[in-house]
């Protein structure tokens, strides 16, 4: 039996950190056995928010092709590919710009939210309002059967659905509706506790050298109510303990619990032990990373490769699409 499809992206807005890893990487990471994964960098979505400065989305394009693959996407297992570089998604944005109703976009809850959270960016564009159809285009151009992404994406993926069934409805039966596949998240907290993200300046990056880490593991708060050395710590109310959970071995995390709880060890021991941890789990992601880095043709490689794969695809969808609509 034929593997079923899965399609995500991710928009070039920066290095990715430890809640992306945990988050959807690692996810992603997984798929790629049981599912045909296809999974691309939104650089056109990226410039819905962003148009006034893309100079940058370039670079990130890149920085986010070697942090997938320092996680372990595989080129191999799964077609990994840049939205630009596939024209299709344009004319199929078009076409269903055609098709989708204003209010439907009027409607979705993230483009409010988004408008109010990003106030200082002027987000009343025809392109800001269309971002979910760009998104539709994105996952029923490959006829995606599933589409990972967090909570906050599913509308999207409802939008897409209600706009693939009205294509179907007004042209024939060409795209089979996706289903949002929830992401099983494990929160990751920033060293200030609050949820790991660029835009709070409290992340570790996959892209971090192990001093780095070291030096932001060193500024995590622990315990707030442990104000002395002597006084027993609650590992429970502890990020630096959650990290230790995932990160360091069973048998010392639950050495450092009853340490901490007793006051057997002090805060700042027990950072260090957290950052060696770390340091340790993410040197093959460091490692795989030199590796990228030190050989731009191959990741040039990888990057035409997937989207050449992708981009079979995308022709043939679109020979169909123009079939079914007559143009
Ligand atoms: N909107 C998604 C995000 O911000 C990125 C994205 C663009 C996407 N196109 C997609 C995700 C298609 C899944 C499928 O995270
Ligand atoms: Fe947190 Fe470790 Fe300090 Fe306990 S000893 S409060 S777990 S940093």
């Amino acid at each position: 039996m034929a593997k079923k499809r899965i399609l995500s992206g991710m928009r070039p807005t920066g290095p990715l950190h430890l809640g992306n890893l945990h988050g959807a990487l690692a996810n992603w990471v997984e798929m790629q056995d049981e599912y045909d994964c296809f999974f691309f960098i939104a650089d056109w979505h990226a410039l819905t928010s962003d148009y006034e400065d893309p100079g940058r989305i370039p670079q990130y394009v890149q920085h986010m092709m070697i942090d997938w693959l320092s996680v372990g996407l595989s080129p191999e297992k799964s077609t990994l590919f840049v939205q630009s570089r596939v024209p299709e998604h344009a004319e199929l944005f078009l076409i269903l710009s055609m098709i989708t109703p204003v209010p439907w976009l009027e409607r979705n809850p993230t483009y409010k939210d988004q408008i109010v959270q990003l106030s200082n960016k002027d987000l009343s564009t025809f392109g800001f309002l269309g971002y979910p159809v760009l998104q539709a285009a994105d996952i029923i151009m490959y006829k995606a059967h599933g589409v990972p992404v967090g909570l906050d994406q599913v509308p999207h993926v409802e939008i897409t659905r209600e706009i693939a069934r009205r294509f179907n409805y007004l042209y024939g039966e060409v795209f089979p509706e996706p289903q949002a596949v929830l992401t099983k998240t494990a929160k990751v907290l920033g060293w200030d506790r609050r949820k790991m993200s660029k835009s709070y300046n409290n992340a570790i990056y996959l892209s971090d050298t192990p001093e780095e880490v070291a030096d932001k593991v060193s500024r995590f708060v622990t315990d707030p109510n442990r104000a002395r050395r002597k006084d027993p710590g609650d590992p429970g109310v502890c990020n630096v303990f959650s990290f230790h959970r995932m990160y360091t071995d069973a048998d010392k995390v639950a050495e450092i619990e009853s340490d901490c709880r007793s006051a057997g060890i002090g805060c700042v021991e027990c950072k260090k032990r957290m950052a060696a941890s770390l340091i340790e789990a993410l040197a093959p992601i460091y490692e795989k990373r030199r590796y990228y880095e030190e050989r731009p043709g191959e990741l040039q490689d990888i990057m035409r490769t997937g989207t050449e794969r992708a981009r079979e695809v995308a022709r043939q969808t679109m020979a169909e699409v123009r079939a079914a609509i007559k143009i």
